[in-house]
């Protein structure tokens, strides 16, 4: 779905730290591979939403990854708030139904509407933000196919655009959302340990799968050099997509 762009915008870095100076100087240290940072759980509810603010106004696209599951009004409150930051990528869980998953869609790209028409610059470089449903976590190695099949299709018809699959699952999600960003966290580079993760792939057989967007976390953040690791992967990805 992504297209012939650049290996650096089909990768996104897990800021898996827990302290705000930690968090910006990944963004820093590893902004020109990765061009989208990931806020999951523990670095939001460490340190605030400010963190996507500074990562935004660093200049990176944030995929701000709570997971949401609630009632569908509080999830589209939520899920306006992070439009509302700058948010590009924000996840779902599609186990909360299709009314839940369409407030939540609804949300975000109001909160993003709104955002633009209050800046004074309307209009020039914020985008159009995605909501991604959820289906199996790739820590689960006991999912049902049907259950991916079911979420994936749930999450299309209530007006997400993209979904998370693990790698092995990219054939599956292809076949029955074609049109959908196709977001792979669980990357493993040959020889890296999966740690908790079940259904790992490497960067080049989930491009090769068919990712969009490649997420990656201690890979690169726990690896004896992480620099090498970065370029590395930066390097693997390119000559998956054929560039040079
Ligand atoms: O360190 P590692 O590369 O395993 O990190 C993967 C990141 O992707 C973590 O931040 C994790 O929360 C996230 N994630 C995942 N599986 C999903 C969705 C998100 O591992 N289905």
């Amino acid at each position: 779905m992504l297209g012939c762009v650049p290996a650096r915008d089909h990768l996104a870095l897990a800021l898996d730290v827990p302290d705000r100076s930690a968090a910006l100087a990944l963004v820093e240290r590893f902004g020109a591979d990765f061009g989208v940072m990931k806020v999951g759980l523990e670095l939001f509810l460490a340190v605030g939403p400010q963190i996507v603010r500074d990562i935004v106004s660093a200049g990176s696209r944030v995929f701000l990854d709570l997971k949401l599951h609630d009632i569908p009004n509080t999830v589209e409150h939520a899920a306006r708030c992070a439009g509302e930051m700058g948010v590009w990528l924000l996840t779902l869980h599609t186990q909360g139904g299709p009314d839940m998953l369409a407030a939540g869609a609804r949300g975000l790209s109001d909160g993003a509407a709104s955002a633009r028409r209050s800046a004074a610059d309307a209009g020039s470089g914020a985008e159009v933000p995605i909501a991604l449903g959820v289906t199996v976590l790739t820590s689960d190695a006991d999912a049902p196919s049907e259950a991916l099949i079911g979420r994936a299709r749930l999450a299309e018809r209530a007006g997400c655009d993209g979904v998370v699959c693990a790698a092995p699952d990219l054939a599956v999600v292809t076949d029955t959302v074609p049109g959908m960003l196709r977001v792979v966290p669980g990357i493993r580079p040959a020889g890296a340990p999966s740690a908790d993760q079940r259904r790992v792939a490497t960067p080049a057989a989930a491009i090769g799968a068919g990712a969009d967007v490649l997420v990656i976390g201690r890979a690169v953040t726990a690896a004896p050099d992480p620099d090498a690791a970065a370029a590395a992967i930066v390097a693997e990805v390119a000559a998956a997509l054929g560039q040079p």
